[in-house]
């Protein structure tokens, strides 16, 4: 089946009973064993669900994975993937990642003893340089947030491999539909499915998809043992969501072309971050590696936080607000909005500046997201 047929299909025909089209959902917190030894195989539902359970068979199947655990937020996917290492281990990951991942790491996972390094992976020879004897895992997230600068998957997942640690991307940016990691050698995928996967901004979560048995059944057991899984009706938002997956993105991103392209020649304009403009410094590697350039893009707007103030109260279309990957366009200020998790240092160290703004460019027509931006910008 082609991707968007797996979209729509992958976890539906669960009602033998009456046939419905959608997947049911099953609210209930337990289920009736048959006897003593038997059950129609599920028992409790922070153990598992049939409504979740659908959806982590479509997600599974979207990114190529042999399973999936769906979790409440993209964060407790994160944090059930640090469970895969322990304290004394050494973990390598990218600079500019999402500032609540880079929290998660550097302030709870650092105090429990793991040991983390920040490097810039644009050059995937940072990695040998930050590795370790104890070094057990490379986590990638790209196109990094917010500058959307990417990491070569294949180039560090090599690296990685010679260095004996296990490869983690975050796919949250790109989705499925965009992008696949396990076609680039990563071992393990997660998302924040908050974002394209679910796509409406009306619900928050998460997912790990694996490819190989023990780190399934590690994830499985983590997921279970700590609580982390998400709610039966929120794995029904998430499914219903996905469905749509293809053609929302094909819309968010001609959206984003249009608005970068606009954004560039604006002489108020410092910089745009946008992997899909040929000036882009990866646009070759996005080329490569993606199935197209995505919806996010950020930019630097001159005259630092008095300018990005002023041009904030006159956008209409694009709600300040955190987030991304929902319907509606939404823009934010990483430095007191997204990235206000990380220090000023490890920010302005990151390349996020107190002219950046961070946007994510909904389905709405991109002449009215052109048009609203003129208007913001006029002095
Ligand atoms: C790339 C990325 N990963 C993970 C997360 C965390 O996801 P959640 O907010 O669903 O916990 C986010 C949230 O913005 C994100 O942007």
């Amino acid at each position: 089946m082609q991707f968007q047929t797996r979209c729509v299909h992958t976890g539906v025909d669960k009602d033998a009973t009456f046939l419905s089209a959608t997947t049911p959902i099953y609210p209930s917190s337990t289920f009736r064993w048959d006897d003593l030894n038997t059950n129609r195989g599920f028992d409790y539902t922070r153990s598992g669900n049939p409504t979740r359970r659908a959806l982590e068979e479509n997600l599974a199947a979207l990114e190529g994975g042999i399973d999936c655990r769906a979790t409440c937020t993209g964060m407790s996917a994160i944090t059930a993937c640090m469970h895969l290492f322990q304290p004394g281990d050494h973990i390598i990951a990218g600079h500019d990642i999402y500032g609540g991942t880079w929290r998660l790491f550097d302030s709870v996972f650092r105090a429990m003893g793991f040991d983390f390094s920040f490097v810039n992976m644009g050059d995937p020879e940072n990695i040998r340089r930050a590795a370790k004897p104890s070094t057990k895992c490379v986590w990638i997230e790209t196109p990094s947030n917010p500058l959307l600068n990417l990491v070569d998957m294949a180039a560090v997942c090599q690296v990685a491999k010679s260095i004996k640690a296990i490869t983690i991307a975050d796919n949250t940016f790109l989705s499925p539909y965009l992008q696949r990691p396990f076609e680039h050698g990563v071992d393990i995928v997660v998302h924040s499915t908050t974002k394209y996967l679910n796509g409406h901004s009306d619900v928050v979560g998460g997912c790990v998809i694996t490819k190989e048995k023990p780190h399934a059944e590690r994830i499985s057991y983590v997921v279970n043992a700590l609580g982390l899984a998400c709610s039966p009706f929120d794995a029904w938002l998430v499914l219903r969501g996905v469905k749509t997956l293809g053609p929302r993105m094909e819309a968010h991103q001609r959206g984003a072309q249009a608005l970068a392209e606009f954004l560039e020649q604006h002489p108020r304009v410092a910089k745009v971050y946008y992997p899909g403009l040929p000036n882009h410094p990866h646009h070759a590697l996005a080329k490569k590696q993606q199935r197209g350039f995505g919806a996010m893009l950020s930019f630097d707007l001159q005259g630092g936080r008095p300018a990005v103030e002023k041009m904030l109260a006159k956008l209409e279309l694009f709600q300040l607000a955190e987030s991304l990957g929902g319907v509606e366009s939404l823009i934010e200020y990483p430095d007191t909005m997204s990235h206000a998790s990380m220090t000023e240092a490890a920010r302005r160290e990151a390349g996020i500046s107190e002219n950046t703004l961070r946007v994510s460019v909904g389905i709405e027509h991109p002449d009215d997201l052109i048009a609203d931006f003129r208007t913001a910008l006029a002095e």
